[in-house]
């Protein structure tokens, strides 16, 4: 192409880089389907060992296949010893993400045969994955809070057992749903950014854990994952609910971005953001805990503002990582763990994708536009 006809499409922004059976995102209308089936239908119905399932082998399990799938995930779930030393090492100095990412770094060790790059291998290794992240992340929070690390529990659901591991408290309906409920919505959602990058490091031919390393690398930073973090944050920082509209309307004026809000797809309400935002209201109702009553508050106030100021004018609405917060909170989960929670259940996006990709390989290698000059005169050192 003739250099005077190049495109730059920032952020690769409109550009498409495969095929997907995985995942449709209707940005314009707010609607979003994994394998079909619609997020407000597998959020009520559904499970995460499901949705998971679904995600890797390409349709819905039988009830035999869906046992089967369950009990290989529990009889994974421990993590080997030098996984804690790591975690014990590095607990008190990196950001939990960063240690999980160093954590998932360690786990080729653990793999009996890393030149086995058959399918099965790799869907073991995405399995494997799973299993083991939220145990490392549930780690990584007792140790941040000097607590003993507790053992898995087989009979608690992935998520539930999660919460267990993390709390030391065996969650009730409510929170087990909550929690299904959030690692669900987390699932999948095509090609965003850590998604990407995972499929750029698996389009070299890496391995599957070279390329979830790298999603969760991607994931960490406030654009994306880290969001949740960074709103709530937000949330503390304002406070008091009466401080909802002063705070925001200041932030807005001076250009800052409010976290938790737009997205590069959706011009519309972020479905999972709205199923997160109904069990949100249902929530506040309920709780009796003055700090969480807070939180959920001004996220409320805060929604409703920002639709006011930038939702219906500008098409900002609020993402899935805005409400998150709150609910986290109320399950007594540390906001620097927000992100690795994320990416514990993003995990079988990444991995499904990833085997997708690989089925028609070929390496991400795009261009960038030279701006700067040539053939300069080399100037000896001294001379400079
Ligand atoms: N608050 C205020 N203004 C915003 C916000 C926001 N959250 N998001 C976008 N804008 C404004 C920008 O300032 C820009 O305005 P301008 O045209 O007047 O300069 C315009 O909207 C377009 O912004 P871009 O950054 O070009 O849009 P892009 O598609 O690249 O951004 C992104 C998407 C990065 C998610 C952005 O909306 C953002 O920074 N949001 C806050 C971070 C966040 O919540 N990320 C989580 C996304 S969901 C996920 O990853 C799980």
């Amino acid at each position: 192409m003739a250099e005077e006809n190049i495109t730059i499409s920032k952020g690769l922004e409109g550009i498409y880089i495969a095929d997907t059976t995985l995942c449709k995102i209707d940005g314009q209308n707010g609607k979003l389907w994994y394998r079909g089936y619609p997020i407000e239908t597998l959020a009520e119905k559904s499970t995460y060992e499901e949705v998971a399932f679904l995600l890797l082998y390409g349709h819905l399990p039988t009830r035999k296949e869906l046992d089967t799938f369950t009990q290989k995930l529990i009889s994974e779930r421990e993590v080997p010893d030098a996984i804690e030393n790591i975690i014990a090492d590095f607990s008190g100095r990196m950001h939990p993400n960063d240690i999980l990412r160093t954590c998932v770094s360690a786990l080729p060790s653990f793999d009996t045969d890393m030149a086995d790059k058959s399918s099965d291998a790799n869907l073991e290794r995405a399995i494997k994955l799973t299993a083991k992240m939220p145990t490392i992340v549930a780690m990584i929070g007792r140790y941040k809070q000097g607590k003993p690390v507790l053992q898995p529990s087989a009979k608690l659901s992935h998520s539930a057992n999660f919460l267990y591991m993390l709390t030391g408290k065996e969650p009730d309906k409510e929170s087990s749903k909550l929690i299904d409920l959030m690692f669900i919505l987390h699932a999948e959602h095509g090609s965003n950014a850590s998604t990407f990058s995972t499929l750029v490091t698996g389009s070299t031919l890496a391995d599957v854990y070279a390329a979830v390393v790298a999603g969760i690398s991607t994931l960490r930073g406030p654009l994306h994952g880290g969001a949740d973090e960074a709103a709530l944050n937000m949330m503390k920082a304002i406070g008091e609910p009466d401080n909802t509209e002063t705070y925001i309307e200041d932030a807005l004026a001076g250009k800052q971005r409010i976290m938790g809000f737009g997205h590069r797809v959706y011009k519309a309400y972020d479905p999972r953001a709205k199923i997160v935002y109904n069990y949100l209201k249902s929530f506040m109702q309920k709780t009796t805990d003055p700090k969480i009553e807070k939180l959920l508050e001004i996220a409320i106030r805060a929604e409703k503002l920002m639709e006011e100021k930038l939702s219906k004018t500008k098409g900002i609405w609020p993402n899935i990582d805005f409400f998150a917060g709150p609910l986290y909170t109320a399950m007594e989960i540390p906001s620097d763990l927000f992100t690795p929670v994320f990416a514990a259940s993003r995990v079988v996006g990444w991995t499904a994708h990833l085997f997708e990709y690989w089925q028609n390989n070929r390496l991400f290698r795009p261009l960038d536009h030279y701006v700067g000059q040539l053939d300069l005169k080399y100037v000896p050192i001294d001379q400079r």
